[in-house]
């Protein structure tokens, strides 16, 4: 393994041991506190983002009609109800029951109870005009140990949510994977064993017969990235190890998770459209050296085309493969004809945009900007149009749709009932307009999901990080729109800003 992937694998092991216990970076704070690289020119992001500079005459920013404007959600984070009707443990039911896994020892079990107050929150999506709803299926309500005949209390719990959309004029968008493997699975070996894809495309299938007349968008799995780099590498999320050659493999199989399931759509007739949901980062040299530039055409390779070459170009990027060697597990576990699965066609491209990185001549990483409550999350609109017209350029007009993007706040629910969260609106009107710079720019874009509707359990963080735009209280479960929401509504009214 290479001096770049070592170093890499280091300092995220190091990230994710003071990601448990860190500290709250308060936007003033992060800066204060230093942690801002300071600023240096660098290749491709010159300068404050402007995005208000490109109104349109009337000084509106507007979309295209019809556009996409939505929330999104996974089930995990949100629906509680563990142990009803059927279903089965997943990796994160034991990951967050583990004591020191998750801050507060925080679990899924109760969450925002979604499962049994999805109306109400139906009704809220509604009130705020929303036009779509990003959520995703939980694998172990439809199949509790992840193989075998579908349990149908489980489908159903999905079937009535997505009528409730339809019957509010709001599109669904369902991620058939959001980590929630079902432990029986991983007992058998997880996403290192191939035999998973098969079982992933057996559950697909299953539930592209139960719903498929009536969910639009299907997407595959959520950041794959993300389970190979916090649950295999960090170990920080479900299944927590730390083990970089099973990483990789793992990633090989969750894309042949993807394209077998986007041949099992195809194959019911099913007439729905499908794509895979990436978290993508836009990657910058911290320096103007010719060793910086190097380490991040490989830390690029690393974020972006492991996973866009294979899907889009049907091959994994050279510099990557050369990286991890020949005699890696995952280089030894690509089969012929897989690349072929993974690149089967697709109808869109789902994005999810939260950070740049910057990278150094030693393939380390610097901070330049303010960072919010999520330490990881630079705050930079700027990227978000970087991302969207990078991959227009290299991969052509595939259609895209933004499947996640937010800020956590410090918020509060004061005493006259209201949440004020200034900051997240300012994110929200920056990487909106950065958006719509983007389609003015030639970028299909056609939908943009904020992270997230509610406040949930942000995985290994618990649920002391707030990403709604919906306030959830948790020891009486109610919601109250946040001052965003309100915003938001009017953004949805006005199709712009
Ligand atoms: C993304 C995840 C989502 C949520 C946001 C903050 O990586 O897909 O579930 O945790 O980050």
């Amino acid at each position: 393994m290479s001096l770049l992937t070592r170093r890499r694998l280091l300092r995220r092991a190091a990230l994710s041991a003071t990601a448990a216990g860190a500290a709250r970076n308060g936007l003033a704070g992060a800066a204060a506190a230093g942690t801002v690289a300071s600023a240096t020119t660098v290749a491709g992001c010159d300068g404050t983002p402007d995005p208000d500079g490109e109104a349109d005459p009337d000084g509106a920013l507007r979309f295209p009609p019809g556009f996409g404007w939505g929330a999104a959600t996974s089930a995990y984070q949100i629906e509680g109800a563990a142990k009803e009707d059927g279903r089965g443990e997943s990796v994160w039911d034991t990951f967050s029951h583990t004591p020191g896994r998750t801050r507060n020892g925080d679990t899924g079990d109760v969450a925002a109870d979604h499962y049994h107050r999805y109306p109400q929150d139906l009704d809220l999506m509604r009130d705020l005009g929303l036009r779509s709803y990003r959520f995703s299926i939980s694998w172990p309500r439809i199949q509790a140990d992840g193989s075998g005949r579908p349990n149908q209390r489980g489908l159903d719990f999905y079937r009535r949510l997505v009528d409730g959309l339809h019957e509010r004029g709001i599109a669904p968008m369902a991620t058939l994977f959001h980590w929630d493997l079902p432990q029986a699975l991983q007992d058998a070996g997880g996403w290192e064993n191939r035999d998973t894809a098969e079982r992933f495309a057996d559950y697909a299938d299953l539930v592209f017969r139960a719903l498929g007349d009536r969910v639009p968008v299907w997407l595959t799995v959520n950041e794959p990235k993300t389970v190979v780099q916090n649950g295999y590498l960090g170990g920080h999320h479900a299944p927590g190890r730390q083990d970089p050659a099973a990483a990789y493999l793992v990633a090989h199989h969750l894309q042949l998770a993807h394209g077998l399931a986007v041949r099992a759509l195809r194959a019911t007739g099913v007439e729905g459209r499908i794509g895979p949901a990436l978290n993508l980062h836009p990657c910058y040299p911290a320096d103007e050296t010719a060793e910086a530039a190097a380490a991040t055409r490989l830390y690029d390779g690393y974020e972006n085309r492991l996973y866009l070459d294979s899907i889009f170009k049907g091959a994994y990027p050279a510099d990557v493969l050369a990286d991890l060697g020949p005699e890696s597990r995952m280089v030894r576990g690509v089969r012929d004809g897989d690349l072929e699965i993974i690149s089967s066609p697709v109808d869109l491209l789902a994005v999810q945009y939260y950070t740049p990185i910057y990278v150094t001549g030693q393939g380390d990483t610097v901070r330049r900007w303010p960072t919010s409550e999520a330490e990881w999350q630079q705050i930079y609109p700027e990227g978000m149009y970087d991302i969207l017209t990078r991959v227009t350029r290299d991969y052509g007009r595939v259609p895209i749709t933004i499947t996640e993007n937010g800020l956590p706040c410090p918020d509060t629910l004061a005493a006259d009932g209201t949440v004020d969260d200034t900051a997240r609106i300012d994110f929200l009107r920056d990487h909106f307009a950065a958006a719509h710079r983007a389609v003015r720019d030639g970028v299909p874009l056609e939908s943009y999901h904020v992270w997230s509707l509610l406040d949930n359990f942000e995985w290994n963080e618990g649920y002391e990080q707030r990403w709604g735009l919906v306030y959830v209280d948790y020891p009486t479960q109610r919601r109250v729109l946040k001052r965003s929401a309100h915003w938001y509504r009017d953004v949805i009214r006005r199709n712009g800003l």
